[in-house]
């Protein structure tokens, strides 16, 4: 037999090897059907359904009473409606038009803490730090919804 055959005999024999080795893989045609489902359960061929819209709870600023925290050093929840403000962007914050220390006054609105005048360096600013520039990374509008998970939070007995 010359080389040349005997290669392409080797390449046929080494690929039957592999037909072979799929027909019988576990998951195969062969094995057991095992349906392709999402992490939280849905089958991953149903169509995703966009999320309920839901109104926030909060009207206007100045309607409302503070929501009363939960535990030590919780960012206030905030209590009134934010869906009529601007987008907080790099150039502005409508936030800090009420709440940031030269305003809060005048706006009867809770003035930003301390902890919001600190730089990462820990220098004393007159001004909110960038660092807490998007305050509703920290800060949540409210919503009248269920719990996404059944959980048994209790919070610290408020204040008096
Ligand atoms: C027009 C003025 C105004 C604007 C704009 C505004 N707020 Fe307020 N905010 C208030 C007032 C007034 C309150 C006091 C509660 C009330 O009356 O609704 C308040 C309450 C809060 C509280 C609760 C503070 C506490 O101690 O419980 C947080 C947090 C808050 N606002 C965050 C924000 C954020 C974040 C934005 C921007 C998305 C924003 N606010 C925009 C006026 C304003
Ligand atoms: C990194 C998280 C974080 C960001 C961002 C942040 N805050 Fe806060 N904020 C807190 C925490 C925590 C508290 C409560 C503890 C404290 O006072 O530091 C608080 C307290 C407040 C209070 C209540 C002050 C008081 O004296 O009771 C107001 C009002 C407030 N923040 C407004 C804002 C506004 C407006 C912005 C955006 C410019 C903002 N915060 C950004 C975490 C944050």
């Amino acid at each position: 037999m010359n080389r040349t055959l005997m290669a392409a005999m080797a390449a046929v024999l080494a690929g039957s090897v592999v037909l072979a080795a799929c027909a019988t893989a576990p998951g195969g045609p062969a094995g057991p059907v095992t349906p392709v489902a999402s992490l939280r359960g849905s089958d991953a061929a149903t169509q995703d359904l966009a999320p309920t819209v839901r109104e926030q709870v909060g009207r206007k600023p100045g309607l409302q009473d503070r929501i009363a925290r939960t535990f030590v050093g919780q960012p206030p929840l905030i209590p009134h409606a934010t869906d009529n403000f601007d987008e907080v962007t790099l150039a502005d914050n409508q936030c800090l038009e009420c709440h940031a220390v030269q305003n809060a006054v005048k706006k009867s609105a809770p003035r930003i803490s301390d902890s919001h005048l600190v730089s990462a360096t820990g220098q004393k600013l007159a001004e909110a730090d960038s660092r807490r520039h998007a305050c509703q990374l920290c800060h949540v509008p409210q919503f009248d919804a269920p719990p996404l998970v059944e959980n048994a939070f209790v919070g610290a007995t408020p204040k008096k």
